[in-house]
C-alpha cells in the first residue's frame, strides 16, 4: 500500500493509518454497493435472482457488516491510530502489531464477506458472525488495544485529548460488548448456539445491538469529530469543559438505552420504560457534543464557502443532531407503537449512517488522506464539492422517502373499521410503499456515486505525479 513516492514519517507510523485509510475507501464502496443491491430488491424482488446467496436475507448483513465494520471500522482505526500518534506525540508501541491489526481485520472481513453469503449466520443482529471469527475479532481488538492504550502510555505530555478519551472508550466497550454477547455453545465449526436464552437473549442482544450504536457508530466517531474539525476549521475546541462533560454524560447514559429496542416485548415493563427514560435523558448530551461541535466554526463560518471537506465535517454534525433527536422521540412508547418495524426506522438509521458516519468519515478522509501522502491537498477539489452534493441529496432522499413510507405503513396497520377488521391487507401497505423505495434506489445509488469519485480522487491523489509536499507531514498536533 505504501507507495514509493511517498516518504515514510521519521516519527510516526502512518503505514497502517495508510492502508486503514485507503480501505475505507474499499469497503465504503463495496459496502453500500450492496445497499444499493438490496435496496434495488425491496423495490423489485426480481433482483433476487432465485438464488440463495443473492437473496435479501443474505445480503442484509452483509451490507450491515460491511458498511459498519469494514467501512466504519476501517475509518476509526485510521482515524485514531492516527490522532492517537499525534495528539500524544509518539509513534505506536510497535509495528509488528500495527500491522497484525490491520491484516487481522482484513481476514475478519473476508470471512464475513465468504461466510454471511453462503447462509452461516448466529442470527443476532450485528453480531452474526460464527464462532472461530467472533474469536478472531476479540483477539484482533485485544491487540489493537494493547497498541492504542500503550502508545497513550508512552505520550510525551501529561495531557489526553479529549478525542482520545472517546476512542478509548469505543475501544474498551467494544470488547466488553462483543465479548459478552459472542457467549455460544458451538455445535459445529459454523453452528453455535447463545449462551443466553429466550427474554435474556434479547436484553443481552439489544444491550450489545444499542451500545454498538453508542460506541461503536457514536463514541469512535465522536473522537473523529474532536480532532478533525478543530483541524479543518483551523480554530481550537469551542469549549473544552463542555467536551469533558458531553464525554461522562454520553457514556454514563448510553449504556442503559437498550430496553429502546425491546419495547412491548416479554422484557419487564419497567426495564422497557428505564429505557425509553435513559434515551430521552440522551438527548442532552448529544446536542452538547453536536452544538460544542459547530461551535468550533465561531469565527470560521466563511471557510464553508470553499471548503467542501469541512462542509462534511459540518452537515455530518448537523445529521447527527437530527438523528440523535429522532431516536428519543421514537424511544418513547407510544411513538415506537407506530414506528417500530417500519421503514421509519430504516430512515432513522440511515440518517445516523449515512448522515453522520459516513460523512464524518469521508470529511476525515479527505483531510487524512493528502497529509498520509505527503501531498498539498486532495487532487480535485470540485470532485469532493460534487462528493458533498451527491451525498446530501442522497441522504435526504433516502430519509424522507423512509419517512414517509415508516409512517404510511404505521397508519396503515392500525387502521381498523367500524366492524373491527383491518382497512387494509399487509400487501396493500407495501403496494403503497414501492415509489418510496425507488425513490430511495435513487437517494442510495447518488450516494454510491459520490463513493465512486472519492476513490477516483483518492487514486490521482496518491498515484505519483502530484508534487508532493515536503512540510505537510511536520504540521504540529
Ligand atoms: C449507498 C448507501 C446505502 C444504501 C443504499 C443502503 C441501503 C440499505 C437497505 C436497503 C437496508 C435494508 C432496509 C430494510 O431491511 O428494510 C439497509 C439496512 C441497514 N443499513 Fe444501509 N444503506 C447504505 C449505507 C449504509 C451505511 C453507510 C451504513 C452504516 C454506516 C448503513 C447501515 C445500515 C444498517 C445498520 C441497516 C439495518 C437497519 C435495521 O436493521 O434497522 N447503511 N441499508
Ligand atoms: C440519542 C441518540 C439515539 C437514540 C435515543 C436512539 C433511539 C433509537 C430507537 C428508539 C430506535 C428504534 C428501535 C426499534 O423500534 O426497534 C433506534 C433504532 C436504531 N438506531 Fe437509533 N437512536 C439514537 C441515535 C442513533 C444514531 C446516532 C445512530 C447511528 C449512527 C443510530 C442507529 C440506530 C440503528 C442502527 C437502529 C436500528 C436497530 C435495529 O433494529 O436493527 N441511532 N434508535
Amino acid at each position: 500500500m505504501t507507495h514509493p513516492a511517498v516518504t515514510e514519517h521519521p516519527v510516526y507510523n502512518y503505514k497502517v493509518v495508510r492502508q486503514f485509510a485507503i480501505m475505507t475507501v474499499v469497503w465504503g464502496i463495496v459496502g453500500m454497493l450492496v445497499g444499493v443491491l438490496i435496496a434495488a430488491q425491496l423495490a423489485y424482488p426480481a433482483l433476487n435472482f432465485d438464488l440463495p446467496w443473492l437473496s435479501f436475507g443474505r445480503l442484509r448483513p452483509l451490507h450491515t457488516n460491511a458498511v459498519i465494520f469494514a467501512f466504519g471500522g476501517s475509518a476509526l482505526f485510521a482515524s485514531s491510530l492516527y490522532v492517537v500518534q499525534r495528539t500524544c506525540q509518539a509513534r505506536l508501541i510497535s509495528d509488528g502489531l500495527a500491522s497484525f491489526v490491520f491484516w487481522g481485520w482484513q481476514l475478519v472481513i473476508v470471512l464475513a464477506a465468504v461466510t454471511l453469503p453462503l447462509g452461516y449466520t448466529s442470527s443476532k443482529e450485528y453480531a452474526e458472525l460464527e464462532w472461530p471469527i467472533d474469536i478472531l475479532i476479540a483477539v484482533v481488538w485485544v491487540a489493537y488495544a494493547i497498541l492504542y492504550f500503550g502508545t497513550i502510555t508512552k505520550r510525551k505530555m501529561s495531557h489526553i485529548y479529549v478525542a482520545n478519551w472517546f476512542f478509548g472508550a469505543y475501544i474498551i466497550t467494544i470488547a466488553v460488548l462483543h465479548i459478552v454477547n459472542s457467549a455460544a455453545v458451538p455445535v459445529s465449526l459454523t453452528k453455535s448456539y447463545s449462551a443466553y436464552s429466550g427474554t435474556i437473549d434479547a436484553m443481552v442482544q439489544w444491550w450489545y445491538g444499542h451500545n454498538a450504536v453508542g460506541f461503536f457508530l457514536t463514541a469512535g466517531f465522536l473522537g473523529i469529530m474532536y480532532y478533525f474539525v478543530p483541524k479543518q476549521a483551523e480554530r481550537p475546541v469551542y469549549s473544552y469543559r463542555l467536551s469533558i462533560v458531553h464525554f461522562w454524560a454520553l457514556i454514563a447514559i448510553y449504556m442503559w438505552a437498550g430496553p429502546h429496542h425491546l419495547h412491548y416485548s416479554a422484557l419487564p415493563d419497567w426495564a422497557q420504560s428505564l429505557g425509553m427514560v435513559m434515551s430521552l435523558i440522551l438527548l442532552a448530551p448529544s446536542w452538547g457534543g453536536m452544538i460544542n461541535g459547530m461551535m468550533t466554526l465561531s469565527g470560521a463560518w466563511h471557510k464553508l464557502r470553499s471548503d467542501p471537506t469541512l462542509r462534511f465535517l459540518v452537515v455530518s454534525l448537523s445529521f447527527y443532531g437530527m438523528s440523535t433527536f429522532e431516536g428519543p422521540m421514537m424511544s418513547i412508547k407510544t411513538i415506537n407503537a407506530l414506528s417500530h418495524y417500519t421503514d421509519w426506522t430504516i430512515g432513522h438509521v440511515h440518517s445516523g449512517a449515512l448522515g453522520w458516519v459516513a460523512m464524518v468519515s469521508i470529511g476525515a478522509m479527505y483531510h487524512l488522506i493528502p497529509v498520509l501522502f505527503g501531498r498539498k491537498d486532495m487532487h480535485s477539489i470540485k470532485a469532493i464539492n460534487a462528493h458533498f452534493w451527491l451525498a446530501t441529496i442522497g441522504t435526504v432522499l433516502y430519509i424522507a422517502s423512509m419517512w414517509v413510507n415508516g409512517i404510511m405503513q404505521g397508519l396503515m396497520w392500525r387502521a381498523y373499521n367500524n366492524d373491527g377488521t383491518l382497512t387494509y391487507s399487509f400487501a396493500e401497505s407495501v403496494l403503497a410503499s414501492h415509489p418510496g423505495y425507488i425513490v430511495r434506489l435513487i437517494g442510495g445509488a447518488m450516494f454510491f456515486l459520490g463513493m465512486l469519485i472519492m476513490a477516483w480522487n483518492t487514486w490521482k491523489t496518491v498515484s505519483p505525479g502530484t508534487a508532493p509536499v515536503t512540510n505537510a507531514q511536520a504540521q504540529p498536533a
